[in-house]
């Protein structure tokens, strides 16, 4: 089961009004960290589930060719109205693909530097097979970059929103599927890493995404907005904050 392609409106949702074209704290943070784990050259990126090509542009920008696969035809057409609107340089970098993550093609193996499957693991009610084709796509020495929702935080976006009841049932659950999301599966970290290391992956490191901030739905305010992100990537290094990050942020290596 697909729980991404099984929602017909959830494009509509992930797509907030005017905020196509904006970043988010948890795109820059997740770019932080994959700037300071890559080594300094441009790579070959495969982004699995890249959708409207977000982090792809961003990754183009820095010098790297990206290869976006997403399911669905109409995260696709997104990505390619984003790309139309910037400058060619970047369209050269980026090449976008509508297929399954979770069944890959086998002479596509071992093709990229880094591997990226953001927020795309809990569509899935068994998150194995994206994590074996991540590690698969990956060369020998590459990275894969992994970000997913942490079950074990489920209570912290409602509760510091003031949705209490929503907030009493995470934890009577441990689930947030009665919110006011979409149906997803939120497979734990350790399952994860679990999986990636089955793959022939090791874990390099692990922060959190969404400490301080996950909760606030409108603007955040702050002095100088560098400070929100240096308080979220320091807190995302940090125990106890970031076990209850409303995502974790898995780094490992193909051996
Ligand atoms: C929440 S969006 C995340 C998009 C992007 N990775 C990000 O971090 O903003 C989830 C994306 O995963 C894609 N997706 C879900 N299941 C997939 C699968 N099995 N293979 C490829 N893409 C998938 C969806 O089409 C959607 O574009």
């Amino acid at each position: 089961m697909n729980y991404w392609t099984a929602a017909p409106d959830i494009v509509d949702a992930f797509v907030q009004p005017g905020g196509h074209e904006g970043t988010s704290i948890p795109l820059e943070l997740t770019l932080r960290t994959l700037t300071a784990v890559s080594p300094e050259r441009p790579l070959r990126v495969v982004d699995l589930g890249g959708g409207d090509a977000a982090l792809a542009v961003r990754l183009a920008m820095a010098g790297h060719e990206v290869v976006v696969q997403d399911i669905d035809p109409q995260m696709i057409a997104l990505g390619e109205q984003r790309l139309a609107r910037g400058p060619s340089a970047i369209r050269d970098r980026v090449r976008l693909i509508c297929a399954d993550g979770a069944t890959m093609a086998a002479d596509q193996a071992e093709v990229a530097d880094l591997v990226c499957c953001h927020s795309v693991l809990m569509y899935e009610d068994d998150p194995a097979p994206l994590a074996r084709t991540a590690v698969a796509l990956c060369k020998t020495g590459g990275l894969v970059s992994i970000v997913a929702i942490n079950p074990a935080a489920a209570a912290m976006r409602s509760g510091l929103a003031q949705r209490w009841a929503e907030a009493r049932i995470a934890l009577e659950t441990g689930s947030d599927a009665h919110g006011p999301y979409a149906a997803s599966r939120n497979h734990p970290r350790e399952t994860v890493e679990g999986l990636l290391s089955e793959a022939g992956a090791g874990i390099v490191e692990w922060s959190g995404i969404g400490i301080f901030t996950d909760h606030h739905a409108g603007p955040i305010l702050a002095d100088d907005p560098e400070d929100v992100l240096r308080a979220e990537w320091l807190a995302g290094r940090l125990d106890p904050y970031r076990q209850v990050a409303r995502c974790y942020h898995l780094i490992a290596r193909k051996l």
